[in-house]
């Protein structure tokens, strides 16, 4: 939500935050900036997605920082884009968060003479800065400032001068450092890492000054100095590009035959330290939102098998449960950046009541990944993709591989989940299948509104499936239990209706049931199953007959990704969108 990207010592410090910046758009694309620097300050802001920028003559500059944004407060227009120059031209500031006090500010400010010219909540603060630092900043004067506001809010500054300072509360920002001596300011690690060998997490309430090539690290708190530890970058690991694919989605959805083998990896290791802590816990609560929230309530069904008290709790929803909390419980909480606002805010809530907090998630060197007293770390590599696809399959997966060993205590689940990738390439490049895909895709594409039903584990599978179709190709779409039907859902069938029945051996004849009874009322019906039956009108043949509720989700990423090309959308950024919601 909001991304941050800065170089200060190359001499193409433009160009280089231009495509920083292109590098983590996902995290918004309403609009996008750029100051730098050169005794004055030069801003070039604009509109829409930055991925669109071809050409674009940028000075060359030895110091910049941008900002690519999803707004939050003030419509998307040029003058509400970041970077915000303070109205003496002192210093440009970018901020990723929502500054929650900003309207008793606001007034303070307003009172004390200041003259606002957009609607942000960012202004705000640049006016607080401005009002106590007349030419250059000050550290104890920003850090009061910092003090003063509410929420998570993580800001980078660009001084005239060429004075960089940052603070970090709640969103992330990673400091980079190349040989030359190089600095690099991101919100993630992984953009850093075309540019960067070194890097270090910005704790929460840490500021950072850089001037000219000294850094130093403060404490908000008590302004002392912090000695830091650059961390080697694996460059390699953190590589982010399309491939060979057109887009982020589609190479993502295929690397799954190989992600869902990944996730695995340390399982070996990892899983019996869980096990453990299961069997003391009074209850277990899983944790997400988003798609690691389905992903989470299909873990407490998976869980369920093997132990009495666990429950899904929706991140957003937190507060249901808070009472219920103590030091004996143990909570599983599925991430796939590990910076997502409301997640980290339930951690939060959980670990003051003395929960044990084991977090699954991708992004390493992330809130989540850091904070955990336990962490499982997904392992399959970035996913750039705003609609999650691999990191979704991974944390299903994981669920379904921690279930396995609790019940029978060895590692003989890999073995199938490796025959499953099997079969999953072999689908994947059968032309047959890709091609009935694409003409599903054609009929769903001109629909308004389709239904999903699933039952056991293809319950959330339904709920994904929607959630994808809904993210991605802009229909409507919801997914229910499929026992559900007769109780209400019925009533919105009619005449070519769509409705996809996910149908798996376990529950084949209830779902073919489902199936008949909303085909006598008109409705279309397409079947995501192992083998075609008389009332499907399409049938899409899944990957494998085992692990059905995962190819049903993959169908659902090449169902939804199809439709939006169709409909000319760009599924890698579907609009109002963010990949990592750092705000609540
Ligand atoms: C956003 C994204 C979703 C994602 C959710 C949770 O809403 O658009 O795709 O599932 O955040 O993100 P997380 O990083 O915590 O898994």
């Amino acid at each position: 939500m909001c991304g941050i990207y800065a170089c200060i010592g190359d001499i193409a410090a433009n160009d280089k935050v231009l495509s920083g910046l292109k590098r983590i758009e996902y995290r918004g694309y309403d609009s996008w900036g750029i100051a730098s620097c050169d005794q004055e300050i030069a801003i070039e802001k604009h509109v829409g997605k930055i991925s669109l920028v071809k050409e674009l003559q940028l000075i060359p500059r030895t110091i910049a920082i941008g900002h690519t944004r999803w707004a939050t407060h003030g419509g998307v227009t040029q003058a509400n884009a970041h970077p915000h120059l303070a109205s003496n031209g002192a210093f440009a500031l970018v901020q990723n968060g929502v500054l929650e006090n900003y309207q008793e500010l606001k007034k303070t400010a307003t009172k004390n003479g200041y003259q606002f010219k957009t609607q942000t909540d960012t202004e705000v603060i640049v006016a607080l800065l401005e009002q106590e630092n007349a030419q250059a900043i000050k550290l104890k004067s920003f850090a009061s400032t910092m003090q003063q506001m509410v929420g998570r809010n993580t800001i980078l500054l660009l001084e005239k001068s060429g004075g960089i300072w940052a603070y970090r509360q709640g969103s992330p920002l990673i400091i980079g450092k190349n040989q030359r001596g190089t600095f690099f300011f991101s919100s993630d690690l992984a953009s850093l890492s075309h540019d960067a060998d070194m890097y270090y997490v910005l704790e929460n309430q840490e500021i950072a000054h850089l001037e000219g090539k000294k850094l130093t690290i403060y404490q908000i708190e008590n302004l002392s100095v912090k000695t830091t530890l650059f961390q080697k970058l694996d460059q390699e690991a953190l590589a982010v590009d399309k491939g060979n694919f057109p887009h982020f989605m589609l190479k993502e959805i295929y690397e799954q035959t190989e992600s869902l083998i990944k996730v695995l990896s340390e399982s070996h290791n990892l899983f019996k330290k869980i096990a453990k802590k299961i069997d003391l816990a009074s209850n277990i609560y899983l944790v997400g939102a988003g798609s690691a929230s389905y992903a989470a309530l299909h873990t407490t069904i998976e869980l369920r098998k093997y132990k009495q008290h666990v429950f899904h709790v929706p991140a957003y929803d937190y507060a249901d449960f808070e009472n219920n909390w103590n030091k004996q419980d143990l909570a599983i909480v599925l991430s796939q950046s590990g910076e997502t606002a409301d997640t980290i805010e339930a951690v939060e809530k959980m670990q003051a009541k003395g929960v044990f907090i084991v977090s699954v998630v991708n992004m390493p060197s992330s809130t989540l990944m850091k904070n955990a007293d336990l962490t499982y770390p997904l392992n399959v590599g970035a996913e750039i993709g705003v609609a999650s696809t691999k990191a979704l399959t991974a944390h299903i997966l994981f669920g379904m591989a921690l279930s396995d060993y609790l019940l029978h205590r060895n590692f003989k689940f890999q073995a199938s989940v490796a025959a499953f990738c099997d079969q999953l390439k072999k689908w994947l490049s059968n032309p047959q299948v890709m091609k009935q895909i694409r003409q599903t895709a054609q009929t769903l594409s001109t629909k308004k509104d389709l239904y999903i039903l699933g039952r056991g584990s293809n319950f959330p599978s339904a709920l994904e499936f929607a959630l994808k179709i809904k993210e991605v190709s802009y229909i409507h779409a919801e997914g229910f239990s499929a026992g559900e039907l007769k109780h209400g859902v019925i009533a919105l069938i009619e005449k070519n209706t769509p409705v996809i029945c996910l149908v798996d051996e376990q529950n084949r004849q209830d779902m073919l049931s489902s199936a008949h009874e909303v085909k006598a009322r008109g409705a279309q019906v397409v079947g995501i199953a192992t083998d075609s039956e008389e009332v499907f009108d399409i049938h899409i043949k899944l990957p494998s007959k085992d692990f059905s509720n995962l190819g049903s989700i993959i169908i659902a990423q090449l169902l939804t990704y199809e439709i939006a090309l169709l409909k000319n959308l760009d599924p890698d950024k579907p609009r109002n969108l963010a990949k990592s919601v750092t705000v609540k």
